[in-house]
């Protein structure tokens, strides 16, 4: 399975160019997009609705769009179920007040948004390729970036841990008590590592982290850079490459969008800036189609310049 992340600053085409490859890969291929943007658009470049879901469009194309502050909800439920089931024994300390203000902590919709990209590709294997389409530069840098942050600070829980349990193994051995510990709730508190399963949990964690990591560092990810003749563009892309370049993320082709005649020397000029930035990577130009601006959605399907050829080519040994 191939995945492809449309990327690029706000209104520069991201949605446009995810959907015309979605649409033309599907000609050969089943493709699943799926728009990871809070301000979904996607259905609107389809003409139907989505409203948070999948839809079939066509025979070898799948629609859906996420709902993010559903999947924030639904993450949050989950990590304050496993907290609380981990935590009994704290009941005292009211973790219920430290719960109901964690919605409002940073990062949550950041988690959100991951897990779910980490559950399409575990989950669909049936498409041959998934196409995310990403909410702006920001957002999509900074969950892009949590899976390496995540297994840094899992590393360092892990370790915190350990010293928890040989602390309580101690202790355990100077009460010369040859039970599991216990508090005086009547509580078991594990000291051993395999009985414990907040490592448990955090070593699951750190797999699942590795396993998306590798995922989206390999050969079969491949990240697209969306932007336009413009010199505002320019300089977020160029961050954006930076920051690409940095996460170690494989960024393989770039779309020079909306290219016109009166603006092909700007054009020229931002290509190959943004080829000196990012480093030789293919470029594809896309002439701004005038029926579209109208909000013509049905003039998607006649973006006559070929989106499988560089995608496929830029995919190690696609097909
Ligand atoms: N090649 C093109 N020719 C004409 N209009 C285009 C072209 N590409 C995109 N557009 C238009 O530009 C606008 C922004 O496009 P789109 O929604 O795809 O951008 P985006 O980068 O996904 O934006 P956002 O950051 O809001 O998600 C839309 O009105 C779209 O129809
Ligand atoms: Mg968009």
């Amino acid at each position: 399975m191939k995945i492809l992340f449309s990327t690029g600053k706000g209104g520069v085409g991201k949605s446009t160019m995810a959907a015309a490859a979605a649409w033309q890969l599907s000609r050969d291929h089943r493709v699943l997009i799926i728009s990871l943007d809070p301000a979904h658009n996607l259905g609107d470049i389809f003409g139907i609705t989505l409203n948070g879901g999948r839809k079939q469009f066509s025979k070898n194309l799948h629609l859906g769009e996420v709902d993010l502050q559903q999947l924030s909800k639904e993450y949050l439920k989950r990590e304050i179920d496993v907290l609380s089931g981990s935590y009994k024994y704290l009941q005292t300390l009211n973790l219920d007040n430290y719960f109901s203000v964690l919605k409002y902590s940073p990062g949550i919709e950041e988690y959100a948004l991951l897990t779910s990209i980490e559950e399409t590709i575990r989950n669909e294997e049936d498409y041959d390729i998934i196409i995310f389409d990403t909410p702006p530069t920001g957002l999509t840098l900074r969950f892009l970036a949590l899976p390496r942050v995540t297994i840094t600070w899992i590393d360092r829980l892990i370790q915190i841990r350990q010293k928890i349990l040989e602390k309580r193994y101690t202790i355990q051995k100077i009460r010369g008590n040859s039970e599991k510990g216990t508090e005086d709730s009547g509580i078991i508190l594990s000291y051993n590592e395999e009985d414990d399963d907040v490592l448990r949990r955090l070593r699951s964690l750190k797999t699942n982290y590795e396993t998306l990591t590798s995922i989206l560092e390999g050969s079969d990810c491949t990240i697209f850079v969306v932007f336009n003749p413009d010199l505002l563009s320019l300089r977020e892309s160029q961050r954006l490459v930076e920051g690409l370049r940095e996460l170690h993320l494989p960024l393989r082709l770039m779309i020079n969008n909306k290219v016109t005649g009166d603006n092909e020397a700007m054009a020229e000029y931002v290509e190959s800036t943004m080829i000196r930035s990012a480093g030789d990577i293919p470029v594809q130009r896309v002439a701004l189609h005038r029926e579209l601006q109208a909000r013509d959605t049905s003039k998607l399907y006649e973006i006559e310049e070929d989106m499988v050829t560089p995608l496929l080519s830029v995919l190690n040994n696609a097909w």
